[in-house]
């Protein structure tokens, strides 16, 4: 039984499994006879927000053959207090695979352990894999193999958006910068279980210097609202703008995996220009996520 509960988990053989099927799946996407969910019910169960990940898993399931449920927590007896547990218990007597956005990464894994069926994690607050993937798959597409470039992350380098990251730098053999305040930097815990070349600084500048890629997120992640002045006030420097763009490689891309808060996280003209990437890779998770489904059924 396969799941994609972290990049942590995730061995190096099947990114790069997950790697070249994504490149079929997009250039062959008209083909109608790639079905392996075929005859399958997957559910989509979602605590928070979302328009990428759940358009693009709904569509993927569909196109694979699939049938797909989207069931908000807060509908379902989830949201009155029953146990993951007991849901997974029940759901994996019925369905053939879930697709999983909450709060806690133990929620999750717990699910995939009661439910016994394929399992994805669509975001936790520890980590975002399929949206790295689908980053790593955009990058590899515009400007070849990642492998000993650098890659900056200008932002809130704690939340989970930077973790699946430090996971892929970790394995992927690059060199990951985190640009953030002291409060706003990945646990040195985490930074040593992962290994592989991270830094995380203060300096927004040097941090900047040279990178193949400037990537961000929002500095107000879902379930962060009440923080949401103290964390304004405190990112406030840590935008992608022209003049950080001026101290990358010329040829950087700018990365955002949406949705984007213009005048925050990244500036108007910055975000703009590099529009073709940013939207590059919100199609991408389509694709990946086609390879990620394929990938976790195949026996
Ligand atoms: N990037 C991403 O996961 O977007 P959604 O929150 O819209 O799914
Ligand atoms: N860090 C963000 C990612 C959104 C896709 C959040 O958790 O809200």
């Amino acid at each position: 039984m396969k799941h994609l509960l972290s990049l942590e988990k995730l061995p190096n053989a099947d990114i790069e499994k997950i790697m070249r099927d994504s490149a079929i799946f997009k250039r062959e996407r008209a083909r109608v006879d790639r079905k392996p969910l075929a005859g399958q019910h997957w559910a989509l169960i979602f605590t928070k927000s979302s328009t990428r990940t759940r358009v693009s898993f709904e569509v993927g399931i569909r196109e694979l053959g699939g049938e797909v449920m989207f069931l908000s927590a807060n509908d379902i007896q989830l949201g009155r207090g029953e146990p993951i547990k007991d849901t997974a218990r029940v759901l994996g007597r019925m369905i053939h695979g879930a697709v999983i956005r909450t709060f806690a990464q133990n929620d999750v894994e717990e699910f995939a352990e009661f439910s016994k069926i394929p399992t994805i994690n669509a975001l936790t607050d520890d980590e975002h894999p399929c949206q790295i993937l689908a980053d790593i798959f955009t990058f590899k597409e515009k400007h070849g193999p990642i492998v000993g470039k650098v890659v900056t992350f200008v932002g809130d380098g704690a939340c989970n958006v930077p973790r699946s990251w430090i996971w892929a730098a970790a394995k992927l053999g690059f060199e990951l910068r985190i640009a953030a305040p002291k409060k706003f930097q990945p646990p040195a815990e985490l930074l040593k279980r992962a290994g592989g070349k991270i830094v995380c600084t203060e300096d927004l500048e040097k941090a900047a210097k040279g990178a193949d890629l400037l990537y961000t997120d929002v500095w107000v992640s879902m379930g962060k609202e009440a923080e949401s002045a103290a964390r304004i006030k405190a990112l406030q420097n840590y935008q992608i703008n022209q003049s950080l763009v001026k101290l990358a490689n010329p040829r950087a891309l700018v990365m955002h995996c949406l949705p984007a808060y213009r005048g925050k996280e990244i500036d108007d003209e910055t975000f703009e220009a590099n529009a073709d990437t940013i939207f590059a890779q919100a199609e991408n998770r389509l694709h990946v996520q086609k390879a990620i489904l394929s990938w976790v059924v195949a026996k």
